[in-house]
């Protein structure tokens, strides 16, 4: 009975039976909040958590060192993982890829629910999408059926009580991909599949559902980004203080920090200029080398880095967005970005659009690559002045971004909003906006994406 999946499974119903009581009593403060959970059969959820571990796929290929199941320590906490170390209390070894059972698990607790599909006004699909993905992903054989990856899940919504998904067109309902939207947006006809991707989010009865995802595409009419999670999960607000007080105070000797991959790239582009300037200029950068997923269950590795560092180097890898964004935020290490897609148009709903300018520095890669720009040489000539106050409004950024533990304290979870709850907002203003266009007769206002400008 010491295994995680049933362990996990337990608390979840148990915790379920509280949320119900919790919401019943319908008052005021969830007008337009409220939020019905679909009750999925386990084989979408809590049955998926089997996959996890070495031999959860025996015949992947080892020598393709970024596809491989999460450990199956990564489980515990609800998904956050094992505490980095026995007394450590804010800080996790959590894998990305268990954002889903993590994010399941926080609305649960979030108040405001709705028994009744029809009181509703959002939907949340408790389906582990990211987790259900791998067989397609990691055994070869099943490669060649990928495009069906979630038609399972379509047809069972599309059966069972098939009102809560026909009222309002799908547009009501939301779910959570811990993954980047590229990853399962493949052209569900490509011939050969490719490796690693799926077709999820072309599946056409899903169309009108949003997905969270940690990463959108260019025209992201079907998706949001939300933050990719990091290693740190306070549960309190004296936890969250001591961190931001130490990262506010910490001595930053290094101009400039980069972690990542550190084999150069056969092609110039802007890691392989990152990675030459770093190796010329050791009294202004440093590198963290995390090749070969050396650093991901363990945020020692880099954190203490980010908190010497005054500029952490953010460009893209195989895609936009990087997870170390978020470290480096939580660190108070001024972000540098090379192009707008790594952050600026995708978190519209956690980091302000037109805040960019006051805590992250914005050097085109074109310019590095081609135009003979100097990072170094760029960040140096900010005054110290600016630094400063750069860095405090990052640390101020920090609390939206990351992920507070489940169960926190209410004096934390009243001092202000996290990840899951900027991104609950977020998709509530969304399926508001939808739904009202389809009740006035606009269809064609559905899919515009206006919903990103946030007050603040
Ligand atoms: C998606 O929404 C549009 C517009 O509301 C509707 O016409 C269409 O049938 C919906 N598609 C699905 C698969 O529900
Ligand atoms: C590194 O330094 C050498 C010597 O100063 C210089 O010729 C070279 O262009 C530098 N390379 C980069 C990438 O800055």
């Amino acid at each position: 009975m010491a295994n995680p999946p049933f362990l996990f499974l337990f608390l979840l119903l148990n915790l379920a039976a509280a949320a119900r009581r919790a919401g019943a009593d319908g008052s005021d403060p969830c007008a337009g909040r409220r939020i019905h959970i679909r009750h999925l059969p386990p084989r979408f959820n809590t049955d998926l958590l089997r996959h996890c571990g070495a031999d959860a796929f025996p015949l992947t290929d080892p020598s393709a060192a970024a596809t491989s199941a999460p450990p199956c320590e990564s489980l515990a906490n609800h998904g956050l993982g094992p505490r980095t170390h026995p007394r450590s209390r804010s800080w996790y070894r959590t894998d990305p890829r268990l954002l889903e059972p993590f994010f399941h698990r926080r609305i649960l607790e979030r108040g405001c629910l709705a028994d009744d599909p029809a009181r509703a006004d959002a939907v949340f699909v408790p389906y582990y999408a990211a987790l259900d993905a791998l067989p397609y992903v990691l055994d070869p054989a099943l490669l060649d059926a990928s495009a069906r990856h979630g038609a399972e899940l379509a047809a069972f919504l599309a059966r069972d009580q098939p009102r809560i998904l026909s009222r309002r067109h799908g547009h009501d309902h939301f779910l959570v991909v811990s993954g980047s939207a590229w990853d399962y947006a493949q052209p569900p006809d490509t011939e050969p599949r490719l490796w690693g991707t799926t077709s999820l989010l072309r599946l056409p009865e899903l169309a009108n559902v949003t997905f969270l995802t940690v990463e959108s595409r260019i025209w992201p009419w079907q998706e949001h980004a939300i933050p990719h999670p990091t290693s740190f999960h306070p549960a309190t607000l004296p936890h969250l203080r001591a961190w931001l007080a130490r990262a506010r105070r910490s001595r930053r000797a290094t101009l400039m920090l980069f972690t990542g991959g550190v084999s150069r790239p056969s092609r110039p582009n802007i890691r392989g200029s990152i990675l030459a300037e770093c190796a010329n200029r050791t009294d202004a950068c440093a590198v963290v080398d995390c090749s070969g997923g050396k650093c991901s269950h363990d945020p020692g590795r880099y954190m203490r880095a980010m908190l010497g560092a005054k500029f952490c180097l953010e460009p893209p890898g195989d895609t936009p967005t990087r997870r170390s964004t978020f470290d480096a935020i939580i660190a108070g290490c001024v972000p540098v970005f090379f192009e707008d897609l790594a952050a600026r148009r995708q978190y519209g709903w956690h980091l302000p659009p037109a805040r960019f300018d006051e805590f992250s520095v914005h050097i085109p890669k074109e310019s590095v690559v081609f135009g003979g720009v100097g990072i170094a040489e760029t960040l140096e000539a900010v005054p110290e002045a600016e630094v400063r106050r750069m860095r405090k409004r990052v640390l101020e950024m920090a609390p939206r971004v990351l992920y507070r533990r489940h169960g926190s304290a209410a004096e934390l979870r009243e001092a202000g909003k996290d990840a899951v709850d900027l991104a609950v907002d977020g998709v509530l203003r969304r399926i508001r906006r939808r739904t009202r266009a389809q009740e006035e007769g606009r269809p064609e206002s559905i899919y515009t994406m206006e919903d990103d400008s946030l007050e603040m």
